[in-house]
């Protein structure tokens, strides 16, 4: 029996050498086990950084704990004055001016050089939310958001996936990326479903090392791979209703799920929420950051049990922790304290994000005040330096800049073929009646609803801006109506958005769903189709033609009642740039073998879950039909 709580947390979550995959499609966990010593060794005994730290002033360690985002830096110049060690493009800090790709790279190439004009030389690490491919970046091959890549239950494809997201953030000269998120949304009412690849904790477990591995490359000095960050560590998709904090300033709107509280015994908190990390860790996923949301009670920011004990300590995380941003902010106490706190628990850098000369000096004040002992800002500081120097950014006479022949592999056509692969398998078929589906090139396609010719709206959240936004966002995209356009042969293709104009045609497609949202917005208490969706259906309907539902939205969307009027359903998810991919599965030159990666509700009964009692849905987890 584990005599202790870290103990029992850490036991059995396999880390080395364990059975990680349930099944044999899951075939990276093996081989991911198997390098998780190395890595782990290759940190642990490297003694550069150690040597380093000792040589470095206390302001200089502190600036390597510090990260700002990019729209909070005053000015490059205080790269150097507060030594700082990291920047970060949070959702809706890009360069200025304007989007662009050269602009992106620029950007990144004069913040370093700056960096590198300290005087201890010492890089900074450059981090962005590439959650489904380098999405901010416009032009970015965007990749199907992870609800997507867990239907298609393919490790080796979201390796591959996270290999090309790799290439692409370093094409900008970026070296580190928040990903893989590892939640395990157990209510799709929270708005960040779409950021998890399933509910079960096996599906997560079993992609997470291939995740890590695509993005991180074949250890961590790749030049092509970039630093993986696992998130939000722990038990962000197992919040409570209710239990989310609406913030100052933002009105009525009311986050029942988002940065809450997760309130599980041991037991059930490690078998859920856990099981991603044991596979992150054992692929050597080199950073982690902490939830905003909290574990009975206590926040993970300012958790020592969660963070030193279990993470450092039981599950021997060597690598470094990156707060959520400004989750140190919500903690407790004046400012003064809150960074007391989260340092004290195991915070190694702090995404502050904007008044870095305030937290550089209060938590000087606070180890002069003996409130934060030495060891620990030598630890911080000698965990992120190690990943440094692992990943070969304190080499001298490796080029720091951006590696310009990067550039012709950004969202490339090869690329862009890879994330059609992943949009292919993605989708899930959960009825098709008279064998509607597949379409033949022949005849007359209507295709109507306001996810059909919407590059936005298929790409979701995290897509150009924070939230997403529906429309032209970006370029070299396809929209799903262009897609099946591509596809469609001899068949004639017309389209409405409102669903008119239907009658004669052989079949209708309608493409419904969500429109963009992330963080926050995303909280839905009703997961009904919207008025325009119904209106569309009822106007498809009208026209008596076959209708085939395809649902692009980041879950399961409460259907019930259209079910029976419509003769085929498919679930899209959030499939990204490419839009051929959804056409490739409706006209047949893919068999859909996309499989649920969440229980699908009947009603409004939105948090059931495969395994619990009374479990009556509309499709289970896992269901899936083909041709
Ligand atoms: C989100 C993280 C994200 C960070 C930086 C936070 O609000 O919770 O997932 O990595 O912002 O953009
Ligand atoms: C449930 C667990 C279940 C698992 C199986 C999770 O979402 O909460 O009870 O064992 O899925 O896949």
């Amino acid at each position: 029996m584990p005599s202790s709580r870290r103990e029992f947390l850490a036991e059995s979550l396999g880390l080395v050498g364990a059975s990680l995959a349930p099944q044999e499609i899951f075939s990276k966990a093996k081989e991911a086990a198997a390098a998780a010593e190395t890595t782990r060794q290759l940190l642990r005994e490297d003694s550069r950084a150690k040597q380093l730290v000792s040589t470095l002033t206390l302001e200089e360690k502190i600036g390597q704990m510090a990260q700002v985002d990019n729209s909070f830096l005053r000015s490059a110049g205080d790269i150097e004055k507060y030594h700082l060690g990291s920047i970060l493009s949070g959702g809706d800090s890009h360069p200025k001016p304007g989007d662009s790709f050269e602009a992106w790279r620029d950007m990144y190439d004069h913040y370093q050089s700056h960096a590198l004009k300290t005087r201890p030389r010492i890089p900074i690490l450059y981090g962005i939310d590439a959650v489904h491919g380098d999405a901010h970046v416009i032009g970015a091959t965007v990749f199907p958001h992870n609800i997507g890549m867990g239907a298609t239950r393919n490790a080796d494809l979201a390796e591959k996936e996270q290999r090309i997201t790799a290439i692409e953030i370093r094409a900008t000269g970026i070296q580190w990326a928040f990903a893989p998120c590892l939640a395990v949304p157990q209510d799709i009412r929270w708005g960040r479903t779409y950021e998890g690849l399933s509910e079960s904790p096996d599906v997560v477990k079993a992609i997470a090392p291939a995740a890590v591995h695509g993005l991180q490359g074949k250890g961590f000095g790749d030049p092509l791979g970039v630093l993986a960050c696992a998130k939000h560590f722990a038990g962000d998709g197992g919040t409570a209703f209710g239990t989310g904090v609406p913030k100052a300033g933002e009105g009525s709107l009311h986050y029942p799920l988002d940065q809450g509280d997760t309130r599980l015994d041991d037991a059930d908190f490690h078998r859920i929420h856990l099981q991603g990390y044991g596979g992150a860790l054992a692929a050597g996923v080199g950073s982690i950051m902490p939830s905003y949301s909290g574990w009975n009670g206590v926040k993970s920011s300012a958790s020592y049990t969660l963070l030193t004990e279990i993470l450092k300590g039981a599950m021997g995380f060597e690598g470094f922790l990156i707060s959520d941003y400004a989750a140190a902010k919500e903690l407790p106490g004046s400012e003064k304290q809150q960074i007391e706190t989260a340092v004290n628990s195991g915070m190694d850098m702090v995404m502050i994000p904007d008044d870095y000369p305030k937290f550089t000096r209060l938590l000087r004040e606070l180890v002069h005040e003996g409130r934060v002992k030495t060891s620990r800002i030598d630890d911080a500081a000698t965990r992120i330096l190690r990943v440094k120097f692992a990943m070969g950014l304190m080499d001298p006479n490796r080029s720091l800049l951006a590696d310009r022949s990067l550039a012709k592999e950004f969202g490339s056509a090869a690329h862009r073929a890879v994330a059609r692969q992943c949009v292919r398998e993605s989708l899930v078929l959960l009825k098709n009646e008279g064998g509607v589906l597949p379409l033949t090139k022949g005849g007359r396609i209507h295709v109507a609803g306001k996810n059909a010719d919407n590059v936005g709206n298929q790409c979701g959240g995290w897509t150009v801006t924070w939230q997403g936004k529906s429309g032209n966002i970006t370029t070299g995209a396809t929209t799903i109506l262009e897609g099946i356009r591509k596809a469609a042969g001899a068949a004639q293709v017309t389209y409405s958005r409102d669903g008119s104009g239907a009658s004669g045609a052989d079949v209708a497609l309608a493409f419904i769903g969500e429109t963009p949202y992330a963080e926050m917005h995303g909280d839905r208490t009703n997961l009904d189709l919207d008025a325009e969706d119904r209106s569309t259906i009822q106007n498809l309907k009208q026209a008596g033609v076959p209708v085939v539902v395809v649902l692009v939205s980041g879950r399961p969307l409460i259907v019930d009642s259209i079910l029976p009027q419509v003769d085929a359903l498919v679930a899209a998810w959030l499939p990204g740039s490419e839009g051929e991919g959804v056409a490739d599965v409706l006209f047949g030159k893919w068999k859909p073998s996309g499989k649920l990666p969440v229980t699908w509700p009947r009603g409004n009964s939105t948090s059931l879950h495969i395994g619990d009692p009374g479990y009556e849905t509309l499709f289970p987890f896992g269901a899936g039909l083909s041709y």
